[in-house]
């Protein structure tokens, strides 16, 4: 598809209206459950909630004041479906990246998730509104990777970072939306265990609250990146940006749908 058909003036709206998946209230603890393949068994229940949300293209968004901000960066991986390009160029890239932009003093990136809105893709967006660590779980997954010098790096400041990037085509199709993390109360945030097949995780789910402030890029391009903060040991910047993909309304019939690709990533300061 020529790419000035993936930009029509619609895209360029300062808003759109949305249907973002939350956690609905429930006395019991929240577990999703990915232990036999497939899209995610759970007890919890999560219902569509009507939002808006507003291009944050031109605000100056930062990871330590909304926890999410936009980069531009083009890439030199040449496939990124391809494993070794993505570890081989992609994860050096996403190191630098994230050290550029927090200053950490190293950067280790331990992740990359390929993900693509089609039939006979494993891994889809996400579609409910989430952040990817609680302290206990960040702080858990910093000795899983990094054994015994785990004990001495918890002693200083570290953050989760995800580096998030369109891959074959711009993300008009359903894009992210992040939440301003000066909108999210501790009250919205739910431990949720996460249960794969060799390990048990824990995110939180958000429950709903009218003060959620959600942003998007329009149209993310090849050459642009998301940063996300999914945790920030550091207690008076945003510590996260709960972030979901949604049903971009002002996609155009026939638009690619999304690929995507994360790296996660740690920063030591
Ligand atoms: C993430 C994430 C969801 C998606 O990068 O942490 O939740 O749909 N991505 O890409
Ligand atoms: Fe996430």
């Amino acid at each position: 598809m020529p790419l000035e058909l993936l930009e029509p003036p619609s895209l360029t709206a300062t808003s759109v209206e949305a249907s973002l998946q939350y956690l609905e209230p429930s006395p019991d603890r929240p577990v999703v459950s990915f232990a036999n393949e497939g899209r995610g068994e759970t007890n919890a229940v999560f219902s569509p909630r009507r939002v808006r949300v507003l291009d944050a293209r031109g605000l100056g968004a930062t990871m330590n004041v909304q926890g999410f901000e936009l980069i531009r960066h083009a890439s030199s991986v040449a496939d990124f479906e391809d494993d070794d390009w993505v570890k081989i160029v992609g994860y050096g890239e996403a190191e630098q990246i994230v050290q550029a932009a927090t200053g950490a003093r190293r950067v280790h990136v331990f992740d990359a998730t390929r993900r693509k809105r089609s039939p006979d893709s494993p891994r889809q967006p996400s579609v409910r509104v989430h952040n990817d660590y609680t302290p206990a779980s960040a702080r858990q997954r910093v000795r899983d990777l990094l054994g015994e010098r785990a004990k001495q790096l918890l002693q200083r400041r570290i953050a989760f970072i995800n580096v998030w990037r369109p891959v074959n085509h711009p993300a008009v199709d359903w894009p992210l939306a992040l939440a301003d993390a000066r909108s999210v109360d501790a009250a919205d945030l739910v431990p949720t265990e996460i249960v794969y097949p060799g390990r048990v995780g824990e995110i939180y789910s958000l429950t709903y609250s009218p003060r959620h402030a959600w942003r998007y890029y329009p149209a993310l391009a090849l050459n642009e990146a998301i940063l996300i903060k999914c945790y920030d040991a550091r207690e008076n910047v945003a510590r996260w940006s709960p972030h979901t993909a949604f049903d971009n309304p002002l996609a155009p019939p026939g638009v690619p749908p999304r690929e995507s690709i994360e790296f996660r990533t740690i920063a030591f300061f």
